[in-house]
């Protein structure tokens, strides 16, 4: 008999549901006899116990389903060890219900946060293994999150829905790009939408070497551009700045968002109409694309291979195109980020791409 506690933690992306029943079809598919605990809504639900008994139905007919089946919520690493507001221990608490409920493992889908509580309750002594989840990419230990793909899709989607309406208006158009403070879906979704210029935060970028480019273009007869800016997108000035210099300056700025300070700085030095669009949320958002559905299934059908082979404190994640097994104290708290010297950047400005650098 196995007993297994999930959660999903951190912001929701395509292919957890698929993920989960990658995980649960593994385990059922086996002759060993599994009970599966469901944490509602991230940590939160081990941490007061608030969970569901799962069965093979809850996992039917939830390959194709975005979001998560079991909710989530963010639960700050930063703060995990002190108390809530009614002095809960919660690594306490998480122990606690572990025991109490006899589970021999923990499965944890998420991001880098997630990665970090799941390494410490490691640390504390739990049987945890993690599944790697987040449109941004920007996990360490693989090269592929799974929903990383299907918001691509949809980014891109947007990228190409602006192309028709920028070429009739003569314009300008930003593409504001999630990601946190990471490029890897502006990148993507900017390359396969066909974008003139590509901000990301990794390089940061020269106003005037972006204005630079739409003139260039302009004089090649081009009628528009197109710039895809990753919402952690910084200017070399601001790069600069110490964290708490960059905290001051964003919290009076006028702008809601970098894309918007680049829109104006164009507009204001060359006249030039420009519009923002931003696609936010829905970056995160329907089904999963087909590569994410295969993907977040083979990841957890090795993560349901390594509870039944009794392996804990790994990350299942892809590395060189293979399914690896990661040790957990190396995923956490590292940041894949986008190197400016990478291939891919260096191709991107092959293709006359702009980084503004
Ligand atoms: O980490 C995924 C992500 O969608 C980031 O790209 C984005 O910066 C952030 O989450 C948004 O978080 P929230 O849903 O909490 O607003």
């Amino acid at each position: 008999m196995k007993r297994i506690g999930m959660l999903t933690s951190g912001g929701d992306c395509q292919a957890l549901n698929a993920a989960m029943r990658g995980v649960v079809k593994t385990l059922f598919n086996s002759k060993t006899d599994v009970e599966i605990y469901g944490f509602l809504d991230g940590y939160r639900g081990l941490i007061y116990s608030k969970f569901q008994m799962l069965t093979g139905k809850d996992f039917s007919g939830i390959l194709t389903k975005g979001g998560t089946i079991l909710g989530t919520s963010r639960t700050p690493f930063k703060t995990i060890q002190d108390p809530d507001e009614n002095g809960i221990n919660r690594v306490e608490a998480m122990k606690q219900n572990y025991y109490k409920l006899q589970l021999d493992c923990l499965v944890i889908l998420g991001g880098n946060g997630t990665h970090k509580t799941a390494n410490l309750l490691r640390q504390q002594g739990l049987n945890v293994v993690t599944l790697p989840k987040t449109i941004d990419n920007d996990l360490w230990g693989t090269d592929m999150t799974f929903g990383f793909q299907s918001a691509v899709n949809i980014a891109t989607d947007a990228i190409d829905c602006i192309h028709t309406t920028a070429a009739s208006h003569n314009r300008v158009f930003i593409v504001e790009v999630m990601g946190h403070k990471v490029g890897w879906l502006t990148l993507n979704a900017g390359m396969a939408g066909g974008a003139d210029i590509i901000l990301i935060p990794e390089i940061p970028y020269d106003i005037d070497k972006v204005i630079n480019k739409i003139e260039e273009r302009e004089q090649r007869g081009s009628r528009f551009t197109i710039i895809a800016v990753a919402e952690g997108a910084i200017s070399k000035a601001d790069a600069k700045l110490s964290k708490k210099e960059l905290k001051k300056k964003l919290e009076k700025s006028p702008y809601p968002s970098v894309s918007y300070e680049v829109a104006a700085a164009i507009q204001k030095k060359t006249g030039r109409e420009v519009r923002v669009t931003v696609p936010g949320h829905m970056q995160r958002g329907g089904s999963p694309c087909p590569y994410d559905r295969v993907f977040a299934s083979r990841l957890g059908a090795e993560a349901g291979k390594m509870i039944l082979d009794d392996q804990y404190g790994f990350m299942v994640g892809y590395k060189n195109r293979e399914i690896v097994r990661v040790p957990l104290e190396d995923v956490a708290g590292k940041l894949k980020t986008v190197e400016p010297n990478a291939t891919i950047v260096h191709e991107a400005k092959l293709l006359g791409i702009s980084f503004g650098d």
